[in-house]
């Protein structure tokens, strides 16, 4: 493959700015600085820096985003934070999507990836990855939420959701461990309004068997590797040690 066409697909620059840059010298080829931009390379082979960082040969590109409040998702929405500047030039490409989508106002574990075939697996509807939520709410949790989640609620424009999990943190009244095997528009919102409550703040905490990272600092990102990846799509929360894990934290 040729450097310059290596370059393009995995960062944001154009084969224009990228010639520019080979012949300013800005990237090396295992360590040694190479100018012509129509050299072939081996990527899973060689390490490739642009500008000292490495730019990954792997044929996908899986990273861990903790979403700060105040980012939307999208790309197309003028005058908003997008969460795409929250990642590293050296890790962005142009092909990089969010899996699903998190809320402008909603925190926590967001995966991007220019895999399409994962992403769709993770988002498509009853998609055996599920997605676990800690959220506040405005009012008291009752106790006929669990099985109204349980049942399957209907949204107030009539859109069906598939049974799913909410309980109370124990020692808390109103923060709630939910648990969702889809992914419709602001669906744990619009759930709890079903059930006459208010959504003040959520965290998504883990998909399938993979939890955000304690030690992963708020705005910040990591690339996944495969035995994550397989986390997500092969192994499993459970609902009741999530819940008593979360109890341990609160108190
Ligand atoms: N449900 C919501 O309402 N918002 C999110 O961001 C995710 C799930």
């Amino acid at each position: 493959m040729r450097l310059d066409q290596f370059l393009s697909a995995r960062t944001m620059y154009t084969r224009r700015q990228l010639r520019q840059m080979i012949q300013n010298g800005a990237v090396t080829v295992d360590d040694i600085v190479v100018r012509q931009a129509g050299q072939t390379i081996q990527p899973q082979r060689q390490r490739i820096c642009l500008e000292g960082k490495h730019v990954p040969g792997d044929t996908y590109l899986y990273i861990l985003l903790n979403k700060p409040r105040g980012y939307v998702c999208s790309a197309h929405e003028p005058g908003q934070h997008i969460v795409f500047e929250l990642i590293p030039p050296e890790l962005m490409r142009k092909d990089l999507q969010p899996v699903g989508r998190l809320d402008k106002d909603s925190t926590g574990m967001l995966l991007l990836t220019d895999d399409g075939q994962l992403s769709h697996q993770i988002t498509a509807a009853r998609s055996h990855a599920e997605k676990y939520y800690v959220i506040e709410l405005a009012r008291p949790w009752e106790s006929f939420y669990a099985q109204r989640f349980a049942d399957g609620i209907t949204l107030a424009d009539g859109a069906h959701c598939i049974p799913a999990k909410a309980a109370c943190i124990p020692g808390t009244e109103n923060k709630v461990l939910v648990q969702l095997h889809e992914g419709k528009y602001h669906q744990v919102r619009r759930m709890m309004a079903a059930l006459g409550n208010h959504v003040q703040s959520l965290q998504r905490i883990a998909i399938g068997g993979l939890i955000l990272p304690p030690d992963l600092p708020c705005g910040a990102c990591r690339r996944l590797g495969d035995e994550d990846i397989q986390k997500i799509l092969k192994s499993r929360s459970d609902f009741a040690t999530m819940l008593q894990i979360l109890k341990k934290s609160s108190s």
